[in-house]
């Protein structure tokens, strides 16, 4: 073989390499390519019309009514009450609904299932409710603007058929990802961030930030609002919360303290926006929505669920570990998070009781016992941020660690302050001089 050939060999053999590397990249990253888009309706949320065009999609979708639980032994698709591991739940939360029913999250396709048979839910409770149940929201709002909010719940109820399906995430039209939800729209936009010109890495975020937030509707009009105006860290939603005035800052008032009290819902995107993945660009959808294939057809996952239900897929796409090494150091997190959200909570608990017994005392130094309200109002905020936030502490260790130490400072020193008012009672009643700073 002449020299020369061998040159235009191997150059015509690197130039294959690079095409096929090209064409092998396009099919991996853009699903979409060789994708048929069906011309589905605006309007049509039934997700059986939709799967009859995506079947895979559709299939997996309908896995999410599956209930088995993690591996983890933490997450997990079954409607236990979370009170059965965590009495201190209604210490915590007593005087409100989440007393009685609190029960941990299962698949999409039980959205509203759930919201119908909810004990939390009376005449008195807003249409507000459903923005995070249902794609239907989008031609409900569409009709109503913001109005739909205080229509009384079980009035819309009926109307409502389709729970979290494929409109909530995909234009029917196009099946690009988008999001319906205005109140994550807003608070966006408020954050300079315009979702319509969101990046499609973004996007696989922002459909899941819809929902899976901390959020509260405004007393007046039930206009739902994510706070986020300082930021999404706990400590500047507290900030957020405090400075509004108290019919804002109040979801309940504890019957034991007699503390306004805050009631934290669902921060996932928050905890995950700050932690080690979001950073490294990992979206919501990586992990909880994998890449599957099906007869040599490559498809994402819709059976949204724990990761742990399919960690070779979700996870070793960028770990080398072994799906054991991958599943210990999870588990081992949520251990430790768990350990110290359960003593949280239980010094919260006792917060209150010693709270509620302080200010029975007789001539009980008001000033005092305000200052152990507000302790235990942020206690109890900082635990629950972490309780109610789904992945116990794996969207961001750190941080949840941190928060919940927080937690069980405040909380001591909300004891510390109250057994101070009850150390005060046992002087005067035995006649000595009271010790209090500011006692009159
Ligand atoms: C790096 C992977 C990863 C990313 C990124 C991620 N999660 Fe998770 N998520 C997990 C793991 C692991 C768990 C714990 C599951 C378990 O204990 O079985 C979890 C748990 C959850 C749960 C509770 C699941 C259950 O079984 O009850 C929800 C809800 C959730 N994540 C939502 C989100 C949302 C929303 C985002 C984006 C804002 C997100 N996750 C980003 C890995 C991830
Ligand atoms: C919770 C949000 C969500 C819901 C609900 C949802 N999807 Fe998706 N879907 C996604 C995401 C995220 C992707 C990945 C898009 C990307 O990476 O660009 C996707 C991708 C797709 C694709 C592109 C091909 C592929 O598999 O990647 C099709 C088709 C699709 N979905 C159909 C459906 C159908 C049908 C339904 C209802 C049965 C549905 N989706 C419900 C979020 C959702
Ligand atoms: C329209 C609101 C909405 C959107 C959008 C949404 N979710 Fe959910 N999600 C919910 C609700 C509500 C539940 C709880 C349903 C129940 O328990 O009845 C839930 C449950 C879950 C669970 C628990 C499932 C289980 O088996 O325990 C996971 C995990 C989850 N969502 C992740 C995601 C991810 C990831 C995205 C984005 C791709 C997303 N969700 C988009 C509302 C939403
Ligand atoms: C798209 C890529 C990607 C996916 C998918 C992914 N990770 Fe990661 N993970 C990273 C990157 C990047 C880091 C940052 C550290 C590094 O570079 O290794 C990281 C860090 C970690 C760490 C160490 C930091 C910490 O927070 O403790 C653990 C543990 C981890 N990942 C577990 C998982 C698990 C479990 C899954 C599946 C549920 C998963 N990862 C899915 C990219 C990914």
């Amino acid at each position: 073989m002449s020299k020369n050939k061998i040159v235009r060999m191997t150059v015509a053999g690197l130039v294959l390499v690079v095409l096929f590397i090209i064409v092998f990249q396009v099919l991996i990253r853009k699903p979409y390519t060789t994708m048929k888009v069906a011309a589905i309706p605006e309007g049509e949320y039934d997700p059986a019309v939709w799967g009859k065009h995506y079947p895979l999609e559709y299939e997996s979708y309908l896995r999410t009514k599956e209930t088995a639980p993690s591996p983890t032994g933490y997450g997990g698709s079954e409607k236990i009450q979370k009170s059965v591991k965590e009495p201190e739940i209604l210490i915590n939360f007593k005087g409100m609904a989440f007393s009685i029913d609190y029960a941990e999250d299962r698949g999409h396709l039980y959205a509203l299932e759930d919201l119908r048979s909810t004990k939390r839910i009376d005449k008195t409770t807003a249409g507000a409710c459903m923005t995070c149940k249902t794609a239907q929201l989008a031609e409900i709002f569409n009709e109503k603007g913001w109005n739909y909010a205080k229509i009384p719940l079980l009035e819309l109820l009926p109307r409502l058929k389709h729970p979290v399906v494929c409109g909530n995430c995909h234009d029917p039209k196009t099946m690009n990802l988008r999001v319906i939800n205005p109140a994550f729209i807003e608070a966006m936009t408020q954050r300079g961030i315009d979702v319509k010109k969101a990046s499609r890495e973004e996007m696989r975020s922002y459909v899941c930030g819809q929902c899976h937030v901390e959020y509260y509707f405004v007393p007046a009009d039930k206009k739902v609002i994510l706070p986020w105006a300082n930021g999404l860290h706990p400590e500047q939603i507290y900030e957020y919360y405090s400075a509004k005035p108290n019919n804002f800052a109040m979801d309940w008032k504890h019957p034991d303290s007699e503390t306004p009290m805050l009631k934290a819902q669902h921060p996932e995107f928050e905890v995950w926006s700050g932690g080690v993945h979001a950073k490294s660009g990992v979206s919501c959808v990586d992990c909880h929505m994998p890449y599957m294939k099906a007869d040599g057809q490559k498809y994402t996952s819709h059976w949204v669920t724990s990761p742990m239900k399919h960690l070779k897929e979700a996870c070793r796409t960028c770990h080398t570990q072994s799906e054991q090494w991958l599943l210990d150091q999870v588990k081992s997190t949520q251990a430790e998070v768990w350990e110290m959200q359960h003593t949280a909570g239980q010094i919260v608990a006792n917060a209150h009781e010693t709270i509620g017994k302080a200010s029975k005392a007789t001539g009980a130094n008001s000033a005092e016992l305000d200052k152990a309200r507000e302790l235990v109002r942020k206690a109890q905020w900082y635990w629950d941020f972490v309780a109610a936030e789904n992945s116990m502490g794996f969207h961001n260790p750190t941080m949840i660690l941190t928060t919940l130490g927080r937690s069980v400072d405040l909380a001591h020193r909300a004891i510390a302050s109250s057994e101070k008012v009850l150390a005060n009672e046992k002087m005067n009643l035995s006649g000595k001089k009271p010790a209090g700073r500011d006692r009159r």
